[in-house]
């Protein structure tokens, strides 16, 4: 475990492990994120009823188009408990999940606050847009106010109940751990596997500015984490899950933008690696133990 740990601090610039060192002293975990109620209400992606939803089948067409996934019945939610990593402020794919017959959804989501998800605004600009949305997609016999019920019934953070789920996700969260925080994450996810658990993790590796969605001068600049962003690359949130005790079956890119590294710091990477923007890993446990 120490030896680990001293092993870690080696492998990581010391730009990282003194962030990750200030971090930890603060008692701070993570980057934040602020999620308030007027900032919620401004912003257009997290109202959007029809966004996460066609997200869902959106990355299954991507996933799916040169050939079927072998597992992808396992993603199937009817009676099966789900957790999703970084959720965001309203549950993220929960209630979609939950509406289409999971028995449960846990979360881990540091910066959730269960008075904005129920205040009266999100219920009404939200929660009963999207259960008119799903009825009409899927059809059902709840009513608005049940489905609201239902999410509230079936919704927990995670806690420790390990072994029990059935399927993780997560959209756009990978790539904001820091580097130091990543494996344990992976390894509570890990831990909170049933034995036949898929996952699918959507990482978006651009620089998170401006409009372009590209990679920006990233590549011109030295490979360090900066402004919530851990800069780990495919084939190391590969090696990450791999450690954590997953079995990656794909991982696909899903866009792509141009790259023309400068820095040596991207010299270990295929350019093929440094285009890819979105990619989907999909996979299993792996039968062997957690390491
Ligand atoms: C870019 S947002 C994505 C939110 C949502 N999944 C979406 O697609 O809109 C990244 C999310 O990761 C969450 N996050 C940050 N650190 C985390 C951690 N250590 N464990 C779980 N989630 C975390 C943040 O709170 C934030 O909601």
């Amino acid at each position: 475990m120490i030896a680990g740990k001293i092993l870690k601090i080696w492998n990581s610039s010391p730009h990282e492990w003194i962030s990750g060192l200030r971090r930890r002293l603060r008692g701070e975990k993570g980057w934040e994120w602020a999620y308030s109620l007027p900032g919620i209400l401004v912003s257009r992606k997290h109202l959007n009823p029809t966004y996460l939803i066609d997200r869902w089948y959106r990355y299954w067409r991507v996933l799916e188009r040169q050939s079927p996934y072998e597992h992808r019945d396992r993603f199937k939610f009817e009676g099966r408990s789900v957790l999703e990593v970084g959720c965001g402020p309203l549950l993220g794919w929960g209630p979609f999940i939950l509406f289409r017959g999971a028995a449960r959804f846990m979360f881990i989501e540091p910066w959730f606050r269960p008075d904005v998800l129920w205040s009266d605004e999100i219920e009404d600009l939200y929660l009963r847009p999207l259960y008119t949305e799903l009825t009409a997609n899927f059809g059902s016999e709840l009513s608005p106010q049940r489905f609201c019920q239902l999410i509230n019934d079936r919704s927990d953070p995670f806690g420790d109940a390990e072994g029990s789920a059935d399927i993780i996700l997560s959209n756009s969260v990978l790539e904001h751990i820091p580097r130091e925080e990543l494996p344990d994450l992976l390894q509570q996810c890990r831990a909170a596997c049933s034995d036949d658990a898929v996952f699918i993790h959507a990482v978006d590796f651009g620089d998170h500015k401006g409009s372009d969605k590209g990679f920006g001068t990233m590549y011109d600049e030295p490979n360090r984490p900066r402004s919530n962003l851990n800069l780990l690359r495919k084939p190391e949130i590969e090696d990450c899950l791999v450690q954590a005790g997953f079995s990656v079956d794909r991982s696909v890119v899903y866009r792509r933008a141009h790259a023309s590294p400068s820095h040596p710091d991207w010299n270990n990477y295929t350019m093929e690696d440094l285009q890819a923007r979105v990619v989907l890993f999909v996979g299993r446990v792996n039968g062997g133990s957690c390491v």
